[in-house]
């Protein structure tokens, strides 16, 4: 989503301001910009469309200066437009202003401007009008006689204080004053940004990984954080105006984790480093001598542990999928109650809940405006809430009260791929610890433990079929879409199946339980819509062989994810067999899971789509 970098120190801000730009591309966003305090100038480009064209605009009129701002916008208020893209001025037009998230009384706050007399106003953002105000209160701060006069600096800082005081809403910000040289403010609430400290310059981000390319020393910055920058000091405050507490810490990847290194597109090197990701993800935390999971991040006690009575997983996207696993997983392996919500839904549901409930949020960035807001409702109400993350410094990490970290490395790719089976096999190590306290024994923990432990290398052996898959991409690159079915733990990888597909092919695309196809989904049936059923050899394969007759019957192709015995019964009825090594059902959709990513992958290519970037969609969503 959208994404800030500013900037102040000895160098030329414009290609840093750049760079750092094009380091969150991969996030979303449809028009970008940036000011740069240029002598006594505030100099802006910006325009709809690529970071590319900003850059033509930039080399056309290459504005010089040490310190400035920059921004990518993922449209929320107006279109993406030249006039709508960031920076925003205030009145006076010595103000640029860059903004993540929203303002919610915008409205309220532009009429009020209006009256006062301001028509200045040039978009349609609720980012000009927090620029027009804070302009208008630095303005008006520049000595009345009665109060000792302020710095400019001082000034700026409490100007934004005070409009920050007025808005409902969420907000990262990032902004410079023409007359006030070598300094940018920032401030969040509920929209990341990160202080980059550097040795005589500073820089402020959304992301690290905007900035990691020159320092990895960061300040996570609080909600309700305002950050005065210099090139070489900073000064944290509250907008309340008091003092606020902080640490540098040292950003945990470098600049060479976030490359692509020889793939063509992160999502391809993504996928293929799920083998170790996987690991990661288990490293250290399984106890073959006590046959369970050691999960010491939870911060519970065996005794808070062996009461827990009810678990809610909530989450996005991927992440709702991986929840969906883990309903499966929690309930089989520990016997407990377990459900799963949208946190969209759950964070305004007013579920009644049990008071030994304990509720995880699933979210790769830790960032994601619902899966966050999903936890604070259930802070609020003093549940325990689990974060499962893999941002470590994230909002969501930093806010729940424990949890266990992903450790899969930075995901850029915008479909999610090794975030997903990172968190499938921390929704087991949960269950072995938590089922291990309950009902199994010694020797299912050990068996468990086993087949978590052999599936690195069972996913390399789907990896390697990643030139088989592509080949059936190709064959289906003219199908106008693509339904995916499955049963039980592989249901929800239906659903991921047809995320991934539509996030990045733009096909058309449904996931169903099997059993569903014959309630109206059958009626979709036909030659150009191939069906993908994800059919292990388990309990339920008959089952499904039962829906891929059906398909059968109405001439709909068939691509079948299947493992062990699978192949042999499947030959005759599907066009496409992939085989899987055969699991247990706990974690096969870890395994099943692979091929779907690489179709979608191999077929988005084949379509020519822009497989980093698809269209309309962003990384970390951070509005609601
Ligand atoms: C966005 C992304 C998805 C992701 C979802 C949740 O929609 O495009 O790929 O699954 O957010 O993200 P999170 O960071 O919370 O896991």
């Amino acid at each position: 989503m959208c994404g800030i970098v500013g900037y102040v120190g000895r160098s030329e801000a414009a290609p840093i301001l750049l760079d750092g730009l094009r380091r969150l591309e991969y996030r979303g966003y449809d028009s970008a910009g940036v000011a740069i305090v240029d002598g006594d100038r505030v100099e802006t480009r910006k325009c709809a469309g690529r970071i590319a064209e900003l850059a033509k605009l930039m080399t056309a009129r290459p504005p010089t200066g040490t310190y400035g701002i920059s921004h990518t916008r993922w449209a929320t208020h107006g279109k993406a437009t030249d006039q709508n893209a960031h920076p925003h001025f205030d009145a006076s037009g010595k103000l640029a202003l860059v903004h993540n998230g929203v303002i919610e009384n915008y409205q309220a706050l532009k009429d009020e401007l209006i009256q006062e007399g301001d028509n200045s106003f040039t978009s349609e953002t609720d980012t000009e009008v927090l620029a027009h105000l804070v302009g208008k209160l630095y303005d008006a701060s520049s000595g009345n006689g009665t109060s000792p006069v302020q710095t400019p600096k001082a000034r700026l800082v409490n100007a934004l204080r005070t409009a920050l005081q007025q808005v409902i809403g969420t907000y990262g910000i990032a902004l410079v004053h023409q007359d006030i040289p070598d300094f940018i403010v920032g401030a969040r609430r509920g929209s990341p940004l990160v202080l980059g400290v550097g040795k005589e310059e500073n820089f402020l981000a959304s992301d690290v990984s905007a900035i990691v390319a020159y320092t990895r020393d960061a300040v996570y910055l609080n909600d309700f954080d305002v950050v005065a920058v210099e090139r070489d000091k900073f000064e944290i405050s509250s907008v309340a105006g008091e003092g606020s507490n902080y640490e540098v810490s040292k950003v945990e990847f470098t600049d060479e984790d976030i490359k692509k290194g020889d793939y063509p597109h992160y999502m391809l090197k993504e996928i293929f480093e799920q083998a170790g990701s996987v690991r990661d993800a288990m490293r250290g935390r399984l106890s073959p001598e006590e046959c369970t999971a050691k999960l010491g991040g939870l911060n519970m006690t065996t005794a808070e542990l062996r009461d827990v009575c009810r678990v809610v997983l909530t989450g996005c996207g991927t992440a709702l999928h991986a929840g969906m696993i883990g309903e499966y997983i929690l309930e089989q392996l520990a016997g407990i109650p377990t459900e799963i919500e949208y946190a969209s839904e759950f964070r305004h549901r007013n579920t009644p809940m049990t008071r030994d409930t304990v509720v995880f949020a699933i979210s790769q960035s830790g960032e994601t405006a619902d899966t966050l807001g999903a936890m604070r409702e259930s802070k609020r109400k003093g549940y325990r809430s689990l974060g499962i993350c893999n941002n470590v410094a994230s909002t969501i990490a930093r806010e729940s009260d424990g949890g266990v970290y992903m450790h899969a490395g930075p995901e850029i790719g915008v479909a999610a791929t090794k975030s997903f089976t990172s968190q499938v096999v921390i929704l087991n190590l949960i269950g072995l610890l938590l089922g291990r306290m309950r009902h199994l024994s010694t020797s299912e923990g050990t068996q468990i433990i086993a087949a978590l432990q052999s599936l690195p290398e069972q996913i390399e052996e789907v990896l390697n079929l990643s030139d088989q898959i592509k080949a059936i991409a190709k064959k289906y690159a003219s199908a106008s879409g693509m339904l995916f079915f499955g049963r039980q733990f592989n249901f929800p990888v239906a659903l991921e199946g047809a995320l991934k597909m539509k996030e990045i092919t733009y096909l058309f695309a449904e996931g169903h339980p099997s059993a569903e196809l014959k309630h109206g989904i059958i009626a979709l049936v036909r030659p150009d819509l191939p069906s993908v059923f994800i059919a292990p050899d388990d309990a339920v394969f008959s089952k499904n062989v039962n829906n891929i007759e059906q398909v059968k019957a109405r001439k709909g192709p068939v691509i079948a994810i299947t493992s062990g015995e699978g192949a042999g019964r499947l030959a005759k009825l599907a066009e496409d067999i992939i085989t899987v090594p055969k699991v247990p059902d706990f974690v096969s959709p870890i395994l099943t899971v692979v091929p779907l990513q690489l179709l979608a992958y191999h077929l988005a290519v084949e379509l020519g789509r822009d497989v980093d970037k698809p269209r309309n969609l962003a990384k970390s969503v951070t509005v609601e």
